[in-house]
Order: C-alpha cells, then structure tokens, then sequence
C-alpha cells in the first residue's frame, strides 16, 4: 500500500510559514494538511483562505484541506479557488447534506473526502464510498494539536480498511491526531495509509522528522 506523510502546519511556525513548509517538501513529505477551524464545529479557531491562497506561492505541494467547520458547502468554491487539491469535510458538519458536499467538491475538480469524529461510526461513509478518495478517521476528538491518540478507533481503520479492499476502491485511509514515531507502524497495520502529523514533525528538527516518518513508512 503507498503511504503518504501529510504534515499538519497547526503544529508549524508561522512566523515563518512559507520557510517550514519548504522545509517539509524538501524533506520528502507528500502533501501539507491544512487545519481549517471555525470556532463553532470545533472551540479552537486557526486558519482560513488568505493562509490557502499565500501558501499556494511557496509549494509544489498537494493541499490536504481539513475543514472543521460547519455548513461546509457554503465555502468549497473559495477553498477550491484558493488552491486546495483535496477537501475533508465532516460527517456531523453536513447533516443531510453529506452527499451534495462531496458532489460539490467534485465539482471543482478536487479529491473529496470525508472525516468520522473517534464517537461517529463508518456507517455515514459507506454509501458515497465510490465518490471519495480518501476517508480521515480522526484518531483524537477535532480541534487541537499536540492530543494523545484514541487506539478505540482503531477498530474503525480495520473495519474499513477491509470494506475498501473488498469493494477494490482506490479510497484512502487518512488518520491524524497523536501521530508520532511510536505509533505510525500500528495505525498503518490497521489499514491506514495516509498519516498526519503536526507536533511530531513541526517540533525539533523538522527535516530529520519528516526522514524518520517517511523510513516507517517505506
Ligand atoms: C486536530 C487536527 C490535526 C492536528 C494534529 O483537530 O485536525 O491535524 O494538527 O496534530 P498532532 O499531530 O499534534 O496531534
Ligand atoms: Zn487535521
């Protein structure tokens, strides 16, 4: 399975922002995950388009856009002009609107995803399985860096890992929250491919981090 390290630039400098996500291209990460909260769907509040759009001059990178916020379908069209390549929303932002979001990102061109907090099941995900490229199970509850990981979810990474092969999707499993050099062979073992890290790769060095997660991930 191909693994992707997609660094959380929650956890980054930004006073120097442009710089450390140079940084992490240079050292071989795949895509920069962008934490988009709004101060409702999740307390905490972080980033939003200006950021999208000022980063997009710094990098080759592929945009993981990971909106915590709600009523998400107002806001694909500006996250999509501003140069997200991929969107996440979540299941308990859209209510009935679920499938309308991820047309919506389809729409625009962009890979499409969709995050389950660690207490909402798969069962929301498995109908529009075929629209999505990717699945985030978050492994902490939304909204701020730096938690412990929930090792309930990994029942979840399983469960769905083995729906996807069955059904020989090219869909994605996305995990972030309490991601570290520790645990990345686990959640991968579960079935996960894609892993974010924030505090793991933005604290020290961060090119020798993002080494030592992409060796893990060989
Ligand atoms: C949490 C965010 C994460 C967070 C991960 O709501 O979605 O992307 O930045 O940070 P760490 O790796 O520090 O848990
Ligand atoms: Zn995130």
């Amino acid at each position: 399975m191909d693994c992707k390290l997609a660094p959380s630039i929650l956890a980054a400098d930004v006073s120097c922002l442009g710089d450390q996500v140079r940084t992490i291209e240079k050292a071989g990460a795949d895509y920069v995950h962008i934490d988009v909260m709004d101060g409702v769907f999740v307390p905490n509040l972080s980033f939003g388009i200006p950021i999208v759009k000022g980063l997009k001059k710094c990098t080759d990178l592929f945009f993981d856009v990971h909106l915590m916020i709600v009523d998400p379908i107002e806001h694909i069209r500006d996250f999509a002009q501003a140069g997200a390549d991929g969107i996440t929303v979540h299941v308990e932002a859209c209510g009935d609107k679920l499938y309308d979001t991820v047309i919506e990102i389809l729409g625009h061109g962009l890979k499409a995803a969709v995050a389950i907090r660690p207490d909402t099941p798969i069962d929301p995900v498995l109908p529009i399985l075929d629209k999505l490229s990717m699945v985030l199970v978050m492994t902490v509850y939304p909204g701020y860096g730096g938690q412990k990981i929930i090792t309930d979810t990994f029942s979840k990474i399983k469960k769905l890992r083995s729906i996807i092969d069955e059904k020989e999707l090219p869909v994605d499993i996305e995990v972030d929250g309490g991601i570290t050099l520790d645990n990345v062979a686990t959640v991968r073992e579960a079935g996960a491919n894609v892993f974010v890290a924030g505090t793991q790769v933005f604290e020290g060095d961060i090119t020798g981090n993002v080494k030592s997660f992409k060796s893990e991930l060989i």
